[in-house]
């Protein structure tokens, strides 16, 4: 068993960042020793973040991510600190790999207990961003297929191992774009729109199977993926306007590492 502290800095509650939960001052109490948990996108921001904090507990964590440097980096910090980690490079909107990947982390280690889906990709730096009538055809696939597909494929996969074992967690990462529209981001909000709703039905149907479904909705984080923002094609100023408005303990990777995490873990 293992306390793991939650940061409030605000007080109340934190309306922009998160809006399905409430985080309260204090600790909540978790045991992960001897659980499976597969992390997709852990070779990097938030996923990674995950990863390690599962470890930490006890937890067998399976890496999964198509960015192979990525992985070996969560691994090596994992292994370092004597943690068990398998690394499984995929790509999530593939459903074959992701049915067989599962599979195969099954075989290894007898079964499945929690599936984080934080696998994502912005629309920064695409040739979409911009006004909602030039969105390609292309670019709403592209979006669509990593961050709404993706979160599916992965579910399916994982729920068909918990439904036998009468158990299970899954947890996927949306976004407060989710739920608030943004300016020329139209395909990545109506994608993290989607995981909401995909979120809200999935819990229905496997509730009766005592299998959790939840949804971490955060709002601007200094990652990668924030640092994108200022790419090719994107928003130069955008990465220093989202960090400016975060509270001082939440930039770089904070807010990943002392509030996202937790509740991650906590769901
Ligand atoms: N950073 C933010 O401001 C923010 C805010 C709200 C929600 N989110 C969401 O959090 C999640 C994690 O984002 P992050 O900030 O850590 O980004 P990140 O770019 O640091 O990490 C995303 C990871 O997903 C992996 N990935 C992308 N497409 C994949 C695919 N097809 N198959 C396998 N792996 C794939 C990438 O390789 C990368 O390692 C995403 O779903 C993102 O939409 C991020």
């Amino acid at each position: 068993m293992v306390r793991i502290p939650l940061d409030n800095p605000w007080g109340g509650t934190q309306k922009w960042a998160l809006n399905f939960l409430f985080v309260a001052q204090g600790e909540v109490t978790m045991a992960f020793t001897d659980r499976v948990v597969v992390v997709t996108g852990s070779a990097s921001g938030i996923g990674r973040a995950t990863a390690l904090g599962f470890s930490r507990q006890g937890t067998k964590v399976a890496l999964w991510d198509r960015n192979a440097s990525g992985l070996a980096d969560t691994k090596s910090r994992i292994d370092s600190a004597d943690g068990t980690a398998q690394v499984c490079e995929l790509d999530i909107t593939n459903q074959g790999q992701v049915n067989q990947t599962l599979d195969q982390v099954v075989r290894t280690w007898g079964k499945i207990d929690i599936l984080v889906n934080a696998a994502g990709i912005s629309q920064a730096g695409s040739t979409s961003r911009g006004s909602v009538l030039e969105v390609t055809e292309a670019d709403w696939d592209q979006i669509l297929d990593v961050n709404l597909m993706g979160t599916v494929f992965c579910a399916q996969a994982a729920a068909r191992h918990m439904i036998p074992q009468r158990r299970g967690r899954i947890v996927n990462v949306a976004s407060i774009a989710g739920a608030i529209p943004r300016w020329q981001t139209t395909a990545y909000c109506v994608s993290k729109a989607g995981v909401r709703m995909f979120t809200k039905c999935l819990a229905l149907e496997l509730a009766r199977h005592s299998i959790t479904v939840n949804a971490v909705a955060p709002g601007p984080t200094d990652t990668p993926m924030l640092g994108n923002a200022s790419g090719e094609g994107g928003d130069p100023q955008l990465r220093e306007r989202m960090i400016a408005g975060m509270p001082e303990i939440y930039r770089s990777g904070g807010w990943a590492n002392r509030s996202i995490r937790p509740m991650l873990l906590f769901f």
